[in-house]
C-alpha cells in the first residue's frame, strides 16, 4: 500500500537515510517510490498503517505519514485520483468523525480558499459528524508548490496529494533537547536535532550500549538515552565533563529524567583507550575534535620516549597535580583511530555514526575515510 511522508524541508540529506535506519531498527520491509531533495513529500509502499506508524514514531527528520488516497498535478487530477483509489475504502470509514486540513508547502491559502478546497471533497460522503477536536479520521490536503510561485503570480501548485494521516512523528521533542535551554553547553555543543538524527542513524534502542569517546557535554549520549539506550562517555579533557557549579555532563541527564540512560564518563584519550577490548558496543556516536581553532593533540611526546622520567626519587607521572604531556595530531590519523576502535568494538551490525568536515582549512575537499571490516551505508 502507498503512503505519503511529510518530511521537513532542511536537513535534507538526513532524511531518507534517518527513515532507512528506522525501517531496518522495526524490521519494516520498504519502498521508496519517489523522492526528491527539493520535495517535502516521499511516496513509499509500506505493508501496512501499523508499520507507517511505527516507521514514523521516532523519527526527527519527517513530520507525519498518511495513506495515500490520490496525487495529481492539479485538483481535477486529484479528484479523478482519489475516486480511481480510495472508493473501495469509504464504506469502513462511515459514521467515524473526520476533520480536512490544507497543508501548503511554499505557499498559502486564505480561510475562503481553504473552505471551498475542502467542500470540493464533498463527494466522498462521510456520514460521521466534522470533528475540530480529536476526529477519527484526520484528511490533509497537501500541496506541494514552487519556490515563489505564488509571488510570481501562479495560482496552482505543481502536485497535490489527498492523504488518511496514519502517524506523527517525535519532532516536537527537538524543543524540549534545545541547547538554549540546556543546563551545561560549551562552544562546541553538537545541535540537538542534529544529535537525535544522529542518534537514530546509529540506532539507539532500549538494550543497546552506546558510546562517544568525544563526548564534551554529552549531546549525543543524551539524545541516545532519550530513545532508551545506555549511553557512556569519555573525553581527554576532564573540564568537559566535570563543567562547573553543578552544571556538568550528569546533570544534563537529570534535567530531563535519564539519568538510569547515563552509563558513566570517564577520562581518556582515544588514542589510547583504556577500554577492556572486544565486541560489546552496539553503537558509536560522536563529533570528533576537527583541529580547526585548536590544534588537535593525543597524549603522548613529540619525540618518542621509552620509560618513565625522573628529576628526583618519584617518576614525573607519580607525582601529584602531574598533566600528562601531549602531541600534536592529523585529524586524518584520529580519523582512521575512530574507524579501527570502531572496527574492533561494535558488535555485528553495531552502527559508528560521527560528524565530520567536507573541507580543510585550505579548502581542500576531505574524503570520507573506509575501513575494510566496516561497511559504509551512508555519508
Ligand atoms: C567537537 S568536541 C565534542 C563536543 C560534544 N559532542 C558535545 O556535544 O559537547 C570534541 C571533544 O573531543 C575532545 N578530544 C580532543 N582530543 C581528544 C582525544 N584524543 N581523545 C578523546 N577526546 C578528545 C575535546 O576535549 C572535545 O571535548
Amino acid at each position: 500500500m502507498e503512503y505519503l511522508l511529510r518530511f521537513i524541508q532542511t536537513h535534507e540529506t538526513f532524511r531518507l537515510p534517518e527513515i532507512q535506519a528506522l525501517a531496518d531498527l522495526e524490521g519494516i520491509p520498504m519502498e521508496v517510490v519517489s523522492y526528491s531533495l527539493d520535495s517535502p513529500f516521499c511516496t513509499l509502499k509500506l505493508p501496512d498503517d501499523d508499520a507507517a506508524r511505527r516507521l514514523l514514531s521516532r523519527s526527527i527528520t519527517a513530520k507525519a505519514i498518511y495513506a495515500l488516497w490520490g496525487s495529481g498535478a492539479n485538483y481535477p487530477a486529484l479528484h479523478a485520483s482519489v475516486v480511481e483509489t480510495s472508493t473501495p475504502w469509504w464504506p469502513q470509514f462511515q459514521g467515524q468523525t473526520f476533520k480536512f486540513t490544507i497543508d501548503s508547502f511554499q505557499g498559502s491559502r486564505t480561510h475562503a480558499d481553504i473552505c471551498e478546497l475542502i467542500n470540493s471533497f464533498a463527494y466522498m460522503s462521510f456520514t460521521g459528524p466534522v470533528a475540530l477536536k480529536n476526529p477519527d479520521l484526520r484528511f490533509c490536503v497537501l500541496e506541494d508548490w514552487a519556490f515563489d510561485a505564488q509571488a510570481h503570480g501562479s495560482s496552482t501548485p505543481q502536485h497535490l496529494y489527498l492523504g488518511r494521516l496514519v502517524g506523527t512523528s517525535q519532532r516536537e521533542i527537538v524543543g524540549k533537547y534545545d541547547l538554549k535551554k540546556r543546563r551545561y553547553i560549551s562552544t562546541t555543543s553538537m545541535d540537538a536535532e542534529l544529535a537525535l538524527i544522529t542518534a537514530n542513524i546509529a540506532l539507539a534502542r532500549p538494550g543497546a550500549i552506546f558510546y562517544d569517546p568525544f563526548v564534551g557535554t554529552g549531546s549525543f549520549p543524551v539524545a541516545c538515552a532519550h530513545f532508551g539506550a545506555l549511553a557512556f562517555g569519555s573525553d581527554i579533557d576532564g573540564r568537559a565533563i566535570r563543567g562547573k557549579g553543578g552544571r556538568n555532563l550528569r546533570a544534563n541527564f537529570a534535567q530531563y529524567d535519564l539519568a538510569p540512560g547515563f552509563g558513566d564518563s570517564f577520562v581518556a584519550d582515544l588514542t589510547n583507550s583504556p577500554l577492556r577490548p572486544g565486541r560489546y558496543l552496539d553503537g558509536i556516536v560522536c563529533d570528533p575534535p576537527y583541529g580547526v581553532r585548536e590544534g588537535l593533540k593525543v597524549l603522548g611526546h613529540r619525540e618518542k620516549r621509552v620509560g618513565p622520567v625522573y628529576d628526583g626519587p618519584d617518576a614525573h607521572h607519580l607525582q601529584p597535580g602531574y598533566v600528562p604531556p601531549k602531541r600534536p595530531y592529523s585529524f586524518s590519523a584520529m580519523v582512521g583511530d575512530l574507524l579501527a576502535f570502531a572496527a574492533a568494538s561494535l558488535v555485528e551490525d553495531g552502527r559508528l555514526a560521527f560528524w565530520m568536515p567536507t573541507a580543510n582549512e585550505e579548502e581542500v575537499r576531505l574524503e570520507v575515510p573506509g575501513h575494510p571490516e566496516l561497511e559504509l551505508l551512508s555519508v
